[in-house]
C-alpha cells in the first residue's frame, strides 16, 4: 500500500501541489502569491485568479520533481476546507478532472486536519512522529485551537479562540507597524534583535482553555497610537523592541493554555501545527516547557508548517488506508465542520 499520492493546496493565498509514496514526500512546490502583499491581507478575489494561473505549473513541476510520470499517480487528494470558497474552488475542480481523467480515487481533505498529519509527513530525515493520543497546539492565520489528537481522525477541540487566530494576531500587530504582509514572519524575523520585555500589553481574563486575541491587537495599537503623539518617530525608533514584546505577549498567552491542557489532559506529548508554528520563538518556548514539564515535543519542518500540499497527500494516503474516497460530488466548505 505505497500508493503515488498527488497532493493539492488551494485553500488561502498559497497555490501548492506534492507527490507522495505512502507517507514519503517526493515533491512539494509552493507558489507564493504577492499580488496581495501591497493590500495587506489576502483578497480573496486575486487569490483565485492566481490561484488559476499557478495551479497546472505548479502540479507539472510536482511531478517533474516527484521524478515520475503522470500515470503512475494512484490517486488524488485535495483540500476541500476551510478556507476561502473561490480559492478552495480552483483547487477542487481541478483535483476532481484530474482523478476523472486519470481515472484514480479522489480523496477531500480537511485543512486543519492536514497541518496536524503534517506531522507523519517523511521527508526522508529520521524525525520521530508522535503517539496518540497526543495534543497538537494549531495555529494559523485563521485558526487557534488545542486539539486532542486521538487518531488520524479523530480529534477533539478542547480549546479554540473566541475571536482573533494568532496568526491574525501576528500580522494585525505587523500592520499597525507599518510592516508587510504576512506580518508573522517578518515579526520573527525582527524580534530577534530587540528587547521581549521592553513593552507589556494587556493580557486576556478568560478562564478554560479558550483563546483570545482581540484584546491584546487593541492594547497594541492604543500603546502606539499614544506614543506616536509625543514622538513621530517611535515605531521606527523601537521596532525590534516592539517586534520581541509582541511576539513575547502572543507566545505567552498560547503557551498559559497549552500548559494548562497538558496538566488536565495528563498529556505529555505535544506537537504544535499550523503556520505560526514555523515561529522561533515558540519553538524556544516549546523546548523551554519540555524541560519544564517533561514533555516530548514534535515542531515541524518550516516547510510543512505553512500552507503545503504535502500534508494535503499525506492526510488523503491515510483516508486511503481507511478506504473513505469522495466522490465527483465534492463541494467545498468555507468554515471548520467540526469546530
Ligand atoms: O497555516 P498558514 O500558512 O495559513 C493558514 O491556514 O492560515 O498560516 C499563515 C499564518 C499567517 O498569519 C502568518 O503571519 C503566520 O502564519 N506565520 C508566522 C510565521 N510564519 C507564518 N507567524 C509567526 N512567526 C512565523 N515565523
Ligand atoms: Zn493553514
Amino acid at each position: 500500500m505505497n500508493e503515488y499520492i498527488l497532493g493539492i493546496e488551494s485553500s488561502c493565498d498559497d497555490t501548492s501541489a506534492a507527490v507522495t509514496k505512502g507517507t514519503l514526500v517526493l515533491s512539494n512546490v509552493i507558489a507564493n502569491q504577492q499580488v496581495h502583499e501591497k493590500f495587506g491581507g489576502v483578497v480573496p478575489e486575486l487569490a483565485s485568479r492566481a490561484h488559476q494561473q499557478n495551479i497546472i505549473p505548479v502540479i507539472d513541476t510536482a511531478i517533474k520533481q516527484a521524478n515520475i510520470q503522470k500515470n503512475q499517480l494512484q490517486a488524488v487528494a485535495f483540500t476541500r476546507g476551510p478556507g476561502l470558497i473561490g480559492s478552495l474552488l480552483v483547487g477542487t475542480s481541478f483535483a476532481k478532472a484530474f482523478a476523472l481523467s486519470l481515472n484514480i480515487p479522489l480523496y477531500d481533505v480537511d485543512h486543519m486536519n492536514a497541518h496536524i498529519l503534517a506531522h507523519f509527513a517523511n521527508d526522508g530525515s529520521e524525525n520521530p512522529v508522535p503517539e496518540f493520543p497526543f495534543l497538537c497546539l494549531t495555529v494559523s492565520g485563521g485558526h487557534t485551537q488545542i486539539v486532542v489528537v486521538k487518531d488520524y481522525f479523530e480529534m477533539q477541540i478542547i480549546g479554540k479562540t473566541i475571536d482573533d487566530a494568532a496568526g491574525e494576531a501576528f500580522d494585525k500587530a505587523a500592520k499597525i507597524m507599518g510592516l508587510p504582509y504576512p506580518g508573522g514572519p517578518v515579526i520573527d524575523k525582527l524580534a530577534k534583535e530587540g528587547n521581549p520585555n521592553a513593552f507589556t500589553f494587556s493580557e486576556p481574563k478568560i478562564s478554560g482553555l479558550d483563546y483570545s486575541f482581540s484584546g491584546l491587537k487593541t492594547s497594541i495599537l492604543y500603546l502606539i497610537r499614544d506614543a506616536l503623539k509625543k514622538d513621530a518617530d517611535f515605531i521606527e525608533k523601537n521596532k525590534v523592541d516592539l517586534c520581541a514584546s509582541v511576539q513575547h505577549a502572543i507566545i505567552r498567552i498560547l503557551m498559559k493554555k497549552l500548559v494548562l491542557a497538558s496538566q488536565q489532559t495528563g498529556i505529555k506529548q505535544i506537537a504544535i501545527a499550523g503556520g505560526v508554528s514555523a515561529n522561533s520563538g515558540l519553538h524556544k518556548a516549546m523546548q523551554e516547557a519540555a524541560a519544564k514539564y517533561g514533555w516530548k515535543i514534535f515542531i515541524p519542518k518550516l516547510s510543512f508548517s505553512t500552507d503545503n500540499a504535502a500534508m494535503i497527500a499525506i492526510a488523503g494516503y491515510f483516508k486511503l488506508l481507511k478506504g473513505k474516497t469522495a466522490t465527483q460530488n465534492a463541494v467545498p466548505y468555507s468554515r471548520q465542520q467540526n469546530g
